[in-house]
């Protein structure tokens, strides 16, 4: 792999070996000595325009117990408020040694810019792009899936699971991503939203389309996934629905929770919308899986800069 942009760049084996790896990196941190000296020397930026909670922090524990040296840049407090552009940031990080940059940012296809406009060579990581694609989420929520529901196999993928993803998928780079990814690993994938959050071209994706939460549910599906509403990009004449109506016929409620088969699952990418489009009584419940998703993401993430950066893991490097 050259860089990290798109689940829809990956085969399945290249996910499998990912996720191959990070189960190895899972299994590195259990021990007492979390650090590893597999990019000692390396330098990775943390490039993000958009706030984050947890993609920042875990590609920054990720670069940190790989013994990498990590600079944060956030748009604010930086020249890109005083107008620099994305060319000129680039070149910048290029001349302070960068050796990968991890980039979130709210315009939809900045990675893919960054990684082939030619202005930096080094390998380039999406953590979000617009309402685009965030990889690494969809990557460690096949991780997590993987280890409730086929445990035992490493080597597994996801052929024959039924995931459920619920709510804002016009706006949420995390629905397309798992989309491809839980399909690419041989998930069957059902989503579910008001029909005014479902994004035109949607039905052209590899999955199942309803707008009737029940009706999906009693699917038996293996896992639900809920998604936050983003509210903040609906300014502007978008879809407002009042938290009480969306709750009542696309929130995951206690008794929805319970219908569910035993073994299901309940994922979130965070951050979270309590008592929104999940009830906090779920979001806590023994189904959940959400904090452990946070953890996931720290393994994974250590698994693809491995696989960026690593000399032992690297390709020989195909422009994609
Ligand atoms: N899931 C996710 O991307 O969370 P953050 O916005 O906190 O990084």
């Amino acid at each position: 792999m050259r860089h990290f942009i798109s689940i829809a760049d990956l085969t399945r084996e290249e996910a499998l070996s990912v996720l191959a790896t990070a189960e190895h990196m899972a299994q590195t941190q259990s021990r007492a000595l979390r650090k590893l000296p597999t990019l000692v020397g390396s330098t990775v930026v943390n490039l993000f325009f958009e706030d984050s909670t947890r993609t920042r922090i875990s590609f920054e524990a990720a670069a940190k117990r790989l013994s990498a040296d990590v600079i944060n840049f956030s748009a604010k407090g930086s020249s890109l408020s005083k107008g620099e552009s994305l060319k000129d940031t680039a070149l910048t990080l290029q001349a302070m040694g960068a050796d990968a940059v991890v980039v979130r940012s709210a315009s939809s296809g900045a990675a893919h810019l960054l990684a082939h406009a030619g202005w930096i060579d080094q390998p380039i990581v999406n953590a979000g792009d617009g309402a685009h694609e965030h990889p690494t989420q969809a990557m460690l929520d096949a991780f997590t899936l993987r280890r409730h529901l086929r445990p035992g196999d490493p080597t597994a993928g996801l052929d024959g699971l039924h995931v459920v993803i619920v709510g804002d998928v016009l706006h949420s780079r995390v629905a397309r991503s798992n989309v491809l990814l839980l399909t690419l690993l041989g998930a069957r994938v059902t989503l579910v939203a008001p029909p005014a959050l479902v994004p035109v071209g949607a039905s052209a994706w590899p999955c199942t389309i309803r707008y009737d939460l029940d009706a999906a549910l009693a699917d038996s599906p293996d896992a639900v996934m809920m998604l936050r509403v983003q509210r903040e990009r609906m300014v502007g004449g978008g879809f407002f629905p009042t938290e009480g109506e969306y709750s009542r016929r696309y929130g995951l409620t206690v008794a929805r929770a319970a219908a569910l088969p035993d073994h299901a699952i309940v994922l979130h990418p965070g951050p979270m919308n309590r008592g929104f489009e999940i009830a906090g009584a779920v979001a806590d419940s023994p189904r959940s899986v959400i904090v452990e998703q946070v953890a996931s993401g720290v393994f994974v993430r250590m698994a693809v800069l491995y696989h960026l950066l690593a000399t032992d893991a690297r390709e020989a490097p195909r422009d994609r």
